[in-house]
């Protein structure tokens, strides 16, 4: 029996009722094929651990979570406190201090789900967007001075070093490779930006050269978006910076219909730490309690999780499950269905059950 280690981190708003969903339907896959076990541990870390104890994590919280073979998270954001403070103070230390550099977000149109553009189903959009997690725009370098004076001062420094575009672009690249069409586009704004972006520019080529069997192409990140709406059959692969990955994936999420079911992956190829796997939807205080959250993305996340565990049947007979499901059109009300939380994941779990592969 192979047995993994996963630390369960639901957090605030819809997290603990999306992540109670995924790890029912991780508890049919383990029973379904008999031969790998998860020893899932609760954090209650997140927002009510904040108002208690002044901290959204304890301070060994790092330390605490080394041991484990991955993290299941569900969300972090409450409503009477500052987004910086819950992010900053759970999500992005252990995106960061597990050095997760490769942020994984695969975008299909899923069976029932239909997307905004016209005569766009499943299959004309199937890319996976690779998000540098670790610098860039996201890497915390800045300031501010003369505070609330009219000369105050900030900035927000945005930070490209070699090694970490060479790794994040050896990442792209490799995963374009392992994907039947061996294609990806880099995007960058190096029309504009000077140093960091022709930086980012001159690495992708360099890299390039040890995938010969990789076609690639650059994209500025304007005309992505473009590209993005008018041409999703034109794309496979997509490597961008944190900032540019991080407003293409909402843009991606909403052509493939909802980001209810967009997963995310924080990954350490390394394996140097353990990966972090969430949905990207975020805490959604708006229907909380209202069990109409939608699961999927973390079942799809939960799939993320597997693959990068070495489960890769169990990741593929859970997606063969989510998608019998969603064709089926047992969805919840953000995808146009009626069903709850509950019945999508009853669902999925009997599908696990039943599934032939
Ligand atoms: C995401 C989210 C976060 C991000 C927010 C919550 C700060 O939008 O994962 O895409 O920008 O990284
Ligand atoms: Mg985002």
């Amino acid at each position: 029996m192979r047995e993994y280690k996963i630390a369960a981190i639901p957090a605030d708003g819809i997290g603990p009722e999306v992540i109670a969903a995924g790890l029912q339907a991780l508890e049919s896959l383990q029973q379904r094929s008999g031969d790998f076990k998860l020893n899932v541990k609760h954090f209650d870390w997140g927002s009510d651990y904040y108002k208690k104890t002044g901290r959204m994590m304890p301070e060994d919280g790092l330390e605490q979570l080394k041991p484990f073979d991955a993290i299941f998270f569900g969300a972090v954001g409450a409503p009477d406190i500052p987004d910086h403070i819950t992010l900053w103070g759970l999500r992005l230390p252990i995106c960061q201090g597990f050095d997760q550099y490769a942020n994984v977000r695969p975008t299909r149109i899923l069976p029932g789900i239909s997307s905004p553009l016209a005569g766009v189903g499943p299959g004309d959009l199937d890319w996976v967007i690779v998000r540098e997690n670790s610098e860039g725009e996201y890497a915390g370098q800045g300031g501010r001075t003369h505070r609330g004076l009219p000369e105050e001062v900030a900035t927000e420094v945005s930070i490209f070093t070699r090694v970490g575009v060479t790794r994040i672009m050896r990442f792209a690249f490799k995963l374009a490779q392992s994907r039947p069409r061996k294609f990806l586009t880099v995007v960058t704004k190096s029309n504009a930006q000077r140093y960091g972006m022709v930086m980012w520019d001159e690495i992708a080529a360099e890299v390039a050269q040890e995938f010969p069997d990789v076609t690639w192409d650059r994209m500025l990140v304007d005309a992505m978006t473009v590209r993005m709406t008018l041409n999703p059959q034109s794309l496979d692969t997509i490597v961008a910076t944190n900032l540019h990955a991080d407003i293409l994936s909402d843009l991606a999420g909403a052509l493939a219909g909802s980001l209810g079911v967009a997963p995310t992956a924080n990954i350490d190829p390394e394996r140097r730490f353990p990966s972090m796997f969430e949905p990207i939807h975020g805490s959604a205080f708006d229907i909380t309690g209202k069990g109409i959250a939608n699961p999927v993305a973390t079942f799809w996340t939960a799939a993320q999780m597997l693959d990068h565990l070495g489960e890769g049947a169990a990741a593929t007979r859970l997606m063969r499950a989510v998608e019998t499901v969603s064709a089926e059109g047992i969805m919840t009300p953000d995808v146009g269905g009626k069903a709850t939380t509950q019945e999508v994941t009853d669902a999925v779990c009997e599908a696990i059950r039943i599934s032939n592969i």
